[in-house]
């Protein structure tokens, strides 16, 4: 039989407390691709200090709080490697050379540059690492010559950009030593937050791994649905509604159908429906609050994920510098 495994790598930012839209976003197909593919799964610790950097006094718990939801969504470090950005070097020393050959309007031109600045009012994004993000985002996905990148659709022109950088690199060193990094988009592209915007800890509308079973209930309760049903008796339409949205996510098939039909024609109520939502929600996302919660406490067990995870990264991370250095003519010796 042939070998069809590959290589996939992604990240995840420790800028906060992670919520549902982490897990079926990315958790999920991170879990998913582990079985049959040799999965990197990064803390991009670095990346979080782009926009962090005034106040760092809360990273540390943030990558605890990262690994822990790895670890409980159900990513294994006896199959996937984990572990922190920063504690593999090479992924800087790639990203300043690859610096040298990136041309700015590539990055001035990247869209989630000029809306995150533009959005992010109290945060001063006019930093130079800022602008440099998806270059250190290449790195993190090249220096393990990852085919594949779990993404959500948010980060397609990032890894466009990291592919045009793959073949700039080609192009001028001459050396083909990396495979063009391809996305894998996760099912649930979009997951709404409790007002109907993208689930996001900057708006305040997530449902968080951790929160307790009363705190998930109330606040599907009070999430908006589709502002056609004002009364009791007015239909709605469920492609309209948040709610739906979610039930697409944690419903069964039969479920969805039953409550569109019963929104369409106003045979069921609004709080009927979250019933069935939140039934699901709980069920899912309170074992995995749970697991995280016990994980946090044996924080030495993290740690040995981590360095275990690091030792592994870092093999193959210095393997392909050694490359890279020769490639740039930087070892001569
Ligand atoms: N930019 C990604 C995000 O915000 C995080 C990230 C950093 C990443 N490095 C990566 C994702 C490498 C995939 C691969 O979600
Ligand atoms: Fe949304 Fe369900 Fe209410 Fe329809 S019945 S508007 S789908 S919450």
């Amino acid at each position: 039989m042939t070998n069809r495994r590959k290589r996939v790598l992604s990240g995840t930012q420790p800028t906060g407390r992670l919520h549902i839209g982490h897990l079926v976003g990315a958790l999920r197909n991170y879990v998913a691709l582990q079985a049959e593919n040799d999965c990197f799964y990064c803390i991009v610790d670095w990346h979080a200090l782009t926009s962090m950097y005034s106040d760092t006094s809360r990273l540390q718990d943030y990558v605890t709080e990262v690994a822990a939801g790895y670890l409980a969504s159900g990513v294994d470090p006896e199959k996937s490697v984990i572990f922190v950005q920063s504690d593999v070097k090479e992924h800087a020393e790639l990203h300043l050379l690859l610096s040298m050959m990136t041309p700015l309007g590539w990055l001035e031109r990247v869209p989630t540059y000029k809306e995150k600045k533009a959005q992010m009012k109290d945060k001063d994004l006019s930093n130079y690492g800022f602008l440099g993000y998806p270059v250190l985002q290449t790195a993190d996905i090249i220096i393990y010559k990852a085919n594949l990148v779990p993404v959500g659709e948010d980060q397609l022109y990032h890894l466009e950009l990291a592919r045009e950088i793959v073949r700039r690199f080609h192009h001028l060193t001459g050396s083909m030593i990396f495979p063009e990094p391809q996305a894998k988009l996760t099912v649930a592209k979009r997951v709404p937050g409790l007002d109907g915007r993208k689930m996001s800890k900057s708006y305040g509308n997530s449902i968080y791994l951790e929160d307790t079973e009363e705190e998930i209930t109330k606040k599907i309760s009070t999430m908006v649905t589709d502002t056609r049903r004002v009364r009791r008796t007015d239909p709605g339409e469920p492609e309209d509604c948040p709610v739906f949205a979610l039930h697409r996510i944690f419903s069964t098939e039969t479920e969805q159908a039953d409550c569109a039909a019963g929104c369409r024609s106003a045979g069921i109520g609004c709080f009927d429906c979250k019933k069935v939502l939140i039934r699901h929600v709980l069920e899912e996302v309170l074992p995995v609050g749970e697991r995280i919660r016990k994980l946090k406490e044996d924080g030495d067990y993290l740690k040995d994920v981590l360095n275990a995870g690091a030792g592994k990264a870092r093999e193959v991370a210095a393997a392909t510098m050694d490359e890279v250095r020769a490639a740039m003519n930087l070892k001569g010796r």
